[in-house]
């Protein structure tokens, strides 16, 4: 083994067939055990276990994309904890027997903590998106950011651990699909899709009758799939009758999966996945719950503002307009006034638009070639 690299522990016990791993397991004595990327197979884990070997060693691969040390708001004690109660969870539904949900408590208990106590640090899930096993860390994510939100949008303690617990959960119907749709390394048919589609169902069955789980943790699970607009699933319930906590669950499920990349989808950039949410609002989202989130995200990762006053767009319709005022920093609607026609051709007159009021009218892009822009800057001098 390279003394340099990373290696942690691996319970024996945790391993599971079909399981895909970032990096590579070695043994104790440091012989390569098993390659990156490659489903554990039965026979894989039944020699260790006939072999009595109670640990193996795994090495995470190294996060490049960033040159910065970046703080994580939460330890990595809080964190394994955390991807320990999932997989003991979803271990047991697997298997027929949910004994009980205090692991899980534990762990979102520890990460309030953690929230409660560094407050201001910066947000960082993305550490989490480079290991193995996406569901486990996509739960634990949206829980992250379920909790996250609801602390700011005011609610107390309880509520914000309840969302905690139910980010946790929101998923745990998926167990019982086949995993070759859950897994599937590629868009759904319309078939598996009806079939994908029962899991908030799934799950709400799973947890209904656990006395230990708030209706609001109930709720949230089954709903979080449900459209502002009355597209989702299963009930297809429509703007208020979804809850704000369903609604919080879904802007961070959204979130998460946006912002990871998976074999068959490129990761969106936290840019561009902001700007899908605040598009979506009012659409697919609560617009009060959406447009608090992209806030809160937007200042935690230090975004200044998406289109900032002074700077040049195209509009869907193919119009050129030069945004003058903004309500809010990030509002896709600010004011603008028009300079080039839908053709390209310059007008005499710019003509003014207030996008709130426009809803025909959206920004498609920022300009950022440096000739045009200089082209428009002696068009129009403002
Ligand atoms: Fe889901």
């Amino acid at each position: 083994m390279d003394e340099k690299q990373e290696f942690k522990p691996i319970d024996v016990k945790f391993l599971k067939e079909g399981m895909i791993l970032s990096g590579i397991l070695y043994s104790e004595d440091g012989r390569l055990l098993w390659p990156a990327r490659k489903p554990l197979t039965f026979s894989f884990i039944f020699n260790l276990k006939s072999n009595k070997t109670k640990f193996v060693y795994y090495s995470p691969p190294k996060f490049k994309e960033s040159s910065q040390p970046i703080e994580n708001m939460f330890s990595t004690e809080t964190l394994s904890f955390a991807v320990e109660a999932i997989e003991e969870i979803s271990h047991e539904i697997k298997f027929g027997k949910l004994s009980s949900m205090n692991i899980a408590k534990l762990s979102i208990e520890r990460f309030f903590h953690e929230m409660e106590s560094f407050p201001d640090r910066f947000l960082n899930l993305m550490v989490l998106k480079n290991y193995d096993q996406y569901t486990y860390y996509h739960s634990i994510n949206v829980g992250i950011l379920s909790m996250y939100l609801t602390r700011k949008l005011g609610y107390n303690h309880l509520y914000t651990q309840d969302m905690g617990m139910a980010g946790f959960l929101h998923d745990i119907g998926k167990i019982k699909i086949p995993s070759k749709i859950v897994n599937k390394d590629g868009p759904l048919t319309l078939e598996e899709f009806q079939i994908m589609k029962k899991h908030p169902v799934y799950a709400y069955e799973i947890i209904k009758n656990d006395p230990t789980l708030s209706s609001f943790v109930k709720k949230a699970v089954l709903f979080h799939h449900e459209r502002w607009n009355g597209t989702g699933y299963p009930l297809k319930l429509k703007e208020e009758a979804i809850g704000n906590f369903a609604a919080i669950v879904a802007v961070a499920d959204v979130y998460d999966a946006l912002t990871t990349s998976r074999p068959y989808k490129k990761a969106l950039s936290l840019n561009d996945t902001l700007i899908y949410i605040l598009r979506k609002s009012d659409i697919y989202f609560n617009p009060y719950v959406a447009n608090r989130f992209v806030n809160e995200m937007a200042r935690m990762n230090k975004i200044a503002s998406f289109y900032p006053v002074g700077a040049y767009v195209l509009l869907n319709t193919g119009e050129t307009g030069y945004i003058t005022k903004k309500e809010n920093e990030y509002t896709l609607r600010p004011e603008m006034l028009i300079l080039k026609n839908f053709q390209g051709k310059p007008l005499r007159t710019p003509m003014q638009v207030d996008l709130k009021k426009d809803p025909s009218r959206y920004i498609k892009k920022l300009i950022e070639e440096p000739s045009e822009i200089e082209f428009l800057s002696k068009l129009f001098k403002f």
